[in-house]
């Protein structure tokens, strides 16, 4: 397993950066900055970061990820999301560090019938995705040895994500209305850390570029939804839980028209992962299977 000197972690109290902490440590010593250390939307600041710390590997999961906020708040999105992973880049190759950053299947407009791999053109509908886009083209401008992981619709039971949101209002609602046209990739932070640490175990400079993480399978969020719901009735069954105000059946699939939100989103963001899977020769969990380690671990 290859080892690092120096990790610089960002986003330690986002749900990504959280699960991968606790990871990293096996690989060498992790430096996490939470934004009160290290602020990404302070150029000087980033620059200021490295050049203390020397790291030989900066894992980026940090960002500005509110979505909807995006679209009024364009300017602060572009410094966190578009112009810090371009600073990290510049940063990490002038010191030979390798840098890890996440981005999304929001990078593409949606009307591809079938999964994105990495050679299609993105094109973002909104200015979450304008902000990760630029982020992503600022690393593979830049010299430094990469990786950016683009990802999607990620929960995990620490943080705020759909899974959680739609536990918490089937406590109280006998009925749910979800989208049932658009569709991705459900995928758990379990799934991205347990990509992330064997890929950083086999870094080889040669493997510099973008590749799709997620879950395999596709569903909508009325599909994501229905899941969840089915798989806590079964567990509460199991295990004697509290039974919820909404039930599976309860679930009801609405289109996006009848949902308005102030961002866009893309129908399709499904992503095709086999360039990722081929190159660190790994398998990545189907949706509903990791959804199930998931709700055991919260229910346990
Ligand atoms: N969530 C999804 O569904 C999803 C889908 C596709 C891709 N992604 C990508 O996956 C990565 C991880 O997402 P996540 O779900 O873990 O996000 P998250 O839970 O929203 O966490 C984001 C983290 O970024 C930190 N942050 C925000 N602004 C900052 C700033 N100015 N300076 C320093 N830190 C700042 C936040 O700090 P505070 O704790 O202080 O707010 C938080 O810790 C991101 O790159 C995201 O774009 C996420």
């Amino acid at each position: 397993m290859r080892h690092y000197n120096k990790i610089l972690l960002t986003g330690i109290h986002g749900q990504l950066g959280h699960a991968l902490k606790p990871a990293l440590e096996k690989l060498g010593t992790v430096i996490a900055l939470d934004r009160e250390k290290l602020d990404l939307s302070q150029p000087d600041s980033i620059r200021a970061a490295v050049r203390l710390i020397k790291p030989d590997l900066i894992i980026n999961p940090a960002a500005y990820t509110a979505v909807d906020l995006a679209e009024s708040e364009s300017e602060i999105a572009h410094a966190i999301n578009g112009i810090a992973p371009g600073i990290f880049a510049e940063e990490a190759a002038s010191i030979n560090a390798l840098l890890v950053h996440y981005s999304t299947g929001f990078v593409f407009d949606g009307k591809k019938t079938h999964a994105y791999s990495e050679d299609d053109v993105a094109a973002p509908i909104n200015a979450y995705g304008s902000s990760k886009l630029a982020g992503e083209e600022a690393i593979r401008e830049s010299e430094a040895s990469h990786l950016i992981l683009r990802t999607n619709w990620v929960y995990s039971a620490y943080g705020k994500n759909f899974m959680l949101k739609i536990l918490e209002l089937a406590q109280t609602r006998s009925e749910l209305r979800i989208i049932n046209d658009q569709f991705g990739n459900p995928t758990s932070t379990n799934t991205i850390v347990n990509a992330t640490i064997p890929a950083l175990s086999a870094w080889e400079p040669g493997h510099t570029g973008t590749y799709h993480l997620v879950d395999q399978g596709e569903t909508s969020w009325h599909g994501f939804a229905q899941e969840i719901i089915q798989q806590y009735e079964h567990l509460a069954l199991k295990k004697n839980l509290p039974a919820l105000a909404t039930s599976a059946n309860r679930v009801l699939g609405i289109p996006t028209a009848d949902y308005p939100t102030p961002a866009q989103r893309p129908a399709q963001s499904s992503l095709n992962t086999e360039k990722l899977r081929t190159s660190f020769k790994l398998e990545l969990p189907h949706w509903q299977e990791d959804l199930r380690q998931v709700m055991a671990a919260i229910a346990a």
